[in-house]
């Protein structure tokens, strides 16, 4: 692996250094005029978005572990190959790109000023017992006065694979119980919570409001969600394409308390709104195809 000082000598971007971030990870630090930002190597994890005279979009836990072969909690994990319970037993949740060590592929600034990070994962090169069919994954992240995510994956294989995936994005809140999500009224969602009723065809009405656990998968939306929090005086806006399905997710009390790496009283503070290729929305990969998942975030 490329040592921080080669990286930094390597980068000639203003504005952007390597460092050794939590748990030792090496992580790329972007303060520009218009936002600042850190990404960890490991996971491929923005850990922090902070627009210029704005407080932190991301929420981070203040439990995460930042350990190899443990998952970063809050910023924005990648889930790939798959969304939720692994197909085999054995294997972590939600895939495993955001428990692998990524390479720097590229420090840009663009025209308009903003800064590209591309980190790469390539199944030949890496160590990824868990990878079952040869691809090439890079994360593009564009941190300007929005913050644009994309998760890009080629099938270096002979066959077609199925996968899932998401860009699993924490957003910071003043307080969950007076936010309300805006975009999703009247789209179909498949309930996760444990032992909630299974009906078939639960309908948003409205925007979404908090006062329960929430784990739902919103189905065949391509639209854009707004997060509007009253606290914080600011609305979210969370963009996507590649995607059809949306997941929102707040895990409450009870499995707050049941979570390691999470404060007992921090679902309090955030909520995940993903954009996601999840259940009916998974995507068939054929071979020598680039799977394209884009989340783009702004303030209003
Ligand atoms: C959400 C899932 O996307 O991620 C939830 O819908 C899950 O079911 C949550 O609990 C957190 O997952 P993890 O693996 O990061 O604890």
């Amino acid at each position: 692996m490329t040592t921080l000082a080669e990286l930094n000598q390597n980068c000639q971007v203003p504005g952007v250094k390597f460092v050794s971030g939590p748990g030792n990870f090496i992580c790329v630090d972007i303060a520009n005029e218009s936002a600042t930002a850190r990404i960890s190597t490991y996971g491929a994890h923005i850990l922090s978005f902070i627009p210029a005279g704005e407080r932190e979009l991301l929420f981070m836990s203040r439990k995460s572990r930042f350990k190899e072969a443990e998952p970063i909690r809050g910023g924005v994990p990648v889930c790939w190959p798959w969304f939720g319970p692994a197909p085999v037993d054995g294997r972590p949740a939600h895939g495993f790109l955001r428990l692998a060590q990524w390479e720097v592929e590229a420090v840009l600034e663009l025209s308009g000023g903003a800064v590209q990070v591309v980190l790469s994962l390539d199944s030949e090169e890496a160590d990824l017992p868990m990878a079952d069919f040869p691809f090439h994954a890079e994360m593009i992240f564009t941190v300007g006065s929005t913050l644009e995510i994309t998760l890009a994956v080629r099938n270096c294989g002979d066959e077609a694979v199925e996968t899932s995936g998401a860009l699993h994005t924490y957003f910071s809140v003043g307080a969950v119980e007076k936010i309300s999500i805006h975009g999703l009224d009247g789209v179909i969602y498949t309930d996760k919570v444990p032992n909630a009723p299974q009906v078939l065809g639960n309908v948003q009405r409205g925007d979404i409001r908090f006062n329960g656990e929430v784990d739902w998968v919103y189905s065949d939306t391509a639209d854009a969600v707004e997060i509007v929090d009253p606290e914080f005086g600011r609305t979210i806006r969370v963009e996507k394409s590649g995607s059809l399905s949306t997941v929102v997710w707040n895990p409450w009390i009870d499995k707050a308390k049941a979570m390691a790496d999470f404060g007992d009283d921090e679902y309090h503070q955030m909520v995940c709104v993903e954009a996601a290729n999840a259940l009916e929305d998974s995507r068939l990969l054929l071979p020598g195809v680039t799977q394209v998942l884009t989340q783009k975030i702004s303030i209003r």
